[in-house]
């Protein structure tokens, strides 16, 4: 039935591509711009066909206008609509002069509604929230109360349990944050990137959820920097209209995957 099949939607995250300015650029001794393709296209192959498809910041690897210039280049074909937020090593600024409209706070898919939230700092690698963003955010909270909410952002607002990486988690604003997605009925889930690696966990009835990275993967449960062995992915979310919600993680198979594994650090 029309009615029914449309009761589902699906949404993509994909985050940290860390796109440099040159074709050879190179992450730790991995091709980045080799390895979003593949994800790109593994994303372009899923037969459920996507509404939209959000980037959860490090787009780039250092903010250049090159950096951001390939990544565009690399979506034209994408079939599928998509928006990116900012992470720590993003330019905001630039990536609204070079893609707007690329950044709503706002996205709709089906009854759903995505807040795209912006905890990049700048010149910090952790991620926080003034005081006028929390108070945006609690009036975006109010807005779409009406509707069931996923929230997407670069920083993890929890820790995920890698030592180092949750040293550079979202600081400034953080418990404030978390009393407000709390005190929200209707936020069902939070997706984040920074951390490289998959993470699901509930924080109370909001699900949390964090993406392998479509470049390098970071081990979990690490104390230290550690890479990962893990292929690059993406994560898919299946948003029902009733407020219900699936999800869960594609990774790729990359043939020519070589990443400098005893690197201690990025
Ligand atoms: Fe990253």
């Amino acid at each position: 039935m029309a009615t029914e099949a449309a009761s589902v939607r699906r949404l993509i995250q994909i985050t940290d591509p860390h796109i440099g300015g040159r074709p050879d650029y190179q992450l730790l001794g991995l091709d980045t711009g080799h390895t979003l393709e593949e994800v790109l296209n593994s994303v372009a192959a899923q037969p459920e066909n996507a509404e939209l498809m959000v980037v959860t910041g490090d787009v780039s690897a250092n903010g250049s206008e090159a950096a951001y210039r390939r990544f565009l280049h690399k979506m034209q074909s994408f079939p599928t609509p998509w928006f990116w937020l900012p992470g720590n090593h993003d330019d905001p600024e630039r990536m609204d002069q070079m893609a707007a409209r690329r950044r709503p706070e706002v996205a709709s898919v089906g009854n759903w509604r995505i807040l795209l939230l912006d905890t990049s700092v700048p010149g910090q690698i952790c991620g926080g929230f003034e005081a006028h963003e929390l108070a945006r955010i609690e009036q975006l909270l109010e807005q779409h109360a009406d509707h069931p909410l996923l929230l997407m952002m670069h920083h993890q607002p929890v820790p995920v349990g890698s030592n180092w990486i949750d040293g550079h988690m979202l600081k400034a604003g953080r418990e404030r944050f978390i009393e407000l997605v709390q005190g929200a009925a209707n936020v069902r889930a939070i997706a984040w990137g920074h951390v490289h690696q998959q993470f699901d966990s509930e924080l109370g009835s909001i699900g949390l959820h964090a993406t392998p990275s479509t470049s390098v993967q970071f081990t979990p449960g690490s104390g230290p920097f550690s890479i990962d062995s893990e292929m690059p992915g993406y994560r898919w979310f299946d948003l029902y209209d009733d407020g219900r919600y699936e999800t869960g993680v594609e990774r790729v198979t990359i043939t020519e995957y070589s990443v400098d594994l005893a690197s201690s650090g990025y």
